[in-house]
């Protein structure tokens, strides 16, 4: 970082934020096979959540790369540099109090560690949206790995770019087995059981003093 640049520091903090929304900002990062369910998930759980009256947002893969990201490609670097931005994006959603969706394949074990290291413990719930390969190609609802096969698209993950499936994701959804209510409702259990869809504990605890002794927004240690 330069040594030019000082954070400037809000006079709201983010646990003040979240106590306004009444709830407790966190990502809910769905990785999976194209195809797998992930943007489907993800839309059913925003619109079950905003229901509920709770403030949520999805960040998509396809929508991001329309904008924000429009200059990456699907090398591993510039799907590495796509991933660092959607988490960045969302973590400044989190300190703005919001829950926010996130449905991107994102393969790589590295850069969903690097999302998650952005965010404090328990505040990153990872989901694997699980499906084999042999579905998702029969789903293929994009027509997508018609064309990877054909060689029309190429590092398409799956077929000759590697999918890295998660070793301990907070929560895995089989949706080869389980209809997509099922799955919605796996997911709502999870955010009820955690706590995470109560408002702060204590709206004082938020503070008017920032960030140190926030402790209904911790922090995660950034060295
Ligand atoms: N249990 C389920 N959960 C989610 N989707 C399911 C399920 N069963 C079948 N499907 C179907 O699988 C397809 C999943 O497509 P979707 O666009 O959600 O995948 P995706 O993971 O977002 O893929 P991409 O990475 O290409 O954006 C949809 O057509 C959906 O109807
Ligand atoms: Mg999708």
């Amino acid at each position: 970082m330069s040594s030019n640049i000082t954070p400037h520091r809000a006079l709201v903090s983010p646990g003040q934020r979240a106590a306004l929304k009444a709830q407790q900002p966190c990502v809910l990062w769905f990785t999976g096979l194209s195809g797998a369910g992930k943007s489907t998930l993800s839309t059913l759980v925003d619109a079950a959540l905003f229901k509920r009256g709770h403030h949520t947002f999805v960040l998509d893969g396809d929508n991001m790369r329309r904008r924000l990201c429009r200059d990456l490609g699907f090398s591993d670097a510039d799907r590495t540099e796509n991933i660092r931005r959607v988490a960045e994006t969302a973590r400044l959603m989190t300190e703005a109090g919001l829950i926010v969706l996130t449905a991107f394949i994102s393969p790589f074990r590295s850069e969903r560690a690097l999302a998650r290291s952005l965010f404090a413990p328990g505040r990153f719930v990872e989901i694997y949206v699980n499906a084999p390969l042999e579905l998702v190609e029969q789903r293929d609802p994009k027509g997508l790995y018609r064309r990877a096969r054909r060689g029309e698209i190429r590092q398409f993950t799956g077929i000759d770019s590697p999918y890295e499936a998660p070793e301990h994701p907070e929560l895995e959804l089989d949706t080869a087995h389980f209809p997509p209510e099922h799955c919605v409702r796996a997911v709502l259990t999870y955010l009820e059981e955690r706590g995470l869809l109560n408002p702060p504990a204590d709206i004082r605890a938020a503070g008017s003093h920032g960030r140190e002794g926030d402790s209904s927004f911790p922090q995660p240690d950034r060295g």
